[in-house]
């Protein structure tokens, strides 16, 4: 399982495909092979789409989110499961890169001091972006080809225990 840490400056790189990671991935991955991006409609999910339809070796690559055919939504756990189910046929995937995460929503923002943290805003956060991906894990590893794969879980390098320097952001970084 390979988990990437993003920093925003160096995220133009990354998906640039001159960066390590998506190098990395490719020099793994047998010819030809099929992906699988959730959350393919954010900003890194659709740059991941672009590059993975203009790569010959990728055959196939399948997009979901929240309002694609195969949809699934972490604010209902259940939808995780049935979205995978759904989606069996079109396996297996040599590769599934899940970039589902939130830092805001409508109703909060991150916070800037210790004042801000709120019960609801934490719950928000975990279940979307731990309790959610974790799942994603248990049920999308059986859509992963058994014989050569690769799935990616991104989350952020402000959650890094070791390089945690800032303030703030409690909820996100928690998660
Ligand atoms: N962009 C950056 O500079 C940056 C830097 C560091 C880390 N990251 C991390 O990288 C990941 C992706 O970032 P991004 O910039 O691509 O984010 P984004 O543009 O906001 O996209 C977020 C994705 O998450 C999905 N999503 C949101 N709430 C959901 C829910 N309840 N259930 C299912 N899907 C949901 C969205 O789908 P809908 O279209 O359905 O809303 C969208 O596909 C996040 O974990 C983020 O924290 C990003």
């Amino acid at each position: 399982m390979l988990h990437f840490n993003l920093e925003r400056a160096d995220l133009f790189n990354k998906l640039a495909g001159s960066a390590t990671f998506y190098l990395v991935i490719l020099k793994i991955l047998p010819n030809p092979f099929r992906a699988l991006i959730i959350g393919s409609s954010g900003t890194i999910g659709s740059a991941f789409m672009e590059l993975l339809k203009n790569n010959h070796a990728c055959s196939r690559v399948v997009g979901i989110h929240r309002h694609s055919e195969y949809a699934l939504d972490y604010q209902h756990p259940a939808s995780i499961e049935n979205c995978a189910d759904s989606l069996s046929a079109e396996g297996p995937f040599q590769l599934i890169i899940n970039t589902i995460g939130v830092l805001h929503s409508r109703d909060w923002m991150p916070e800037k001091k210790l004042e801000d943290l709120n019960a609801d805003q934490l719950m928000a956060q975990l279940k979307i972006n731990t309790i959610g991906p974790a799942l994603t894990i248990r049920h999308f590893s059986k859509l992963l080809d058994p014989k050569n794969s690769i799935m990616v879980t991104l989350s952020a390098k402000v959650g890094s225990i070791e390089d945690n320097r800032l303030g703030g952001w409690y909820s996100y970084r928690a998660s």
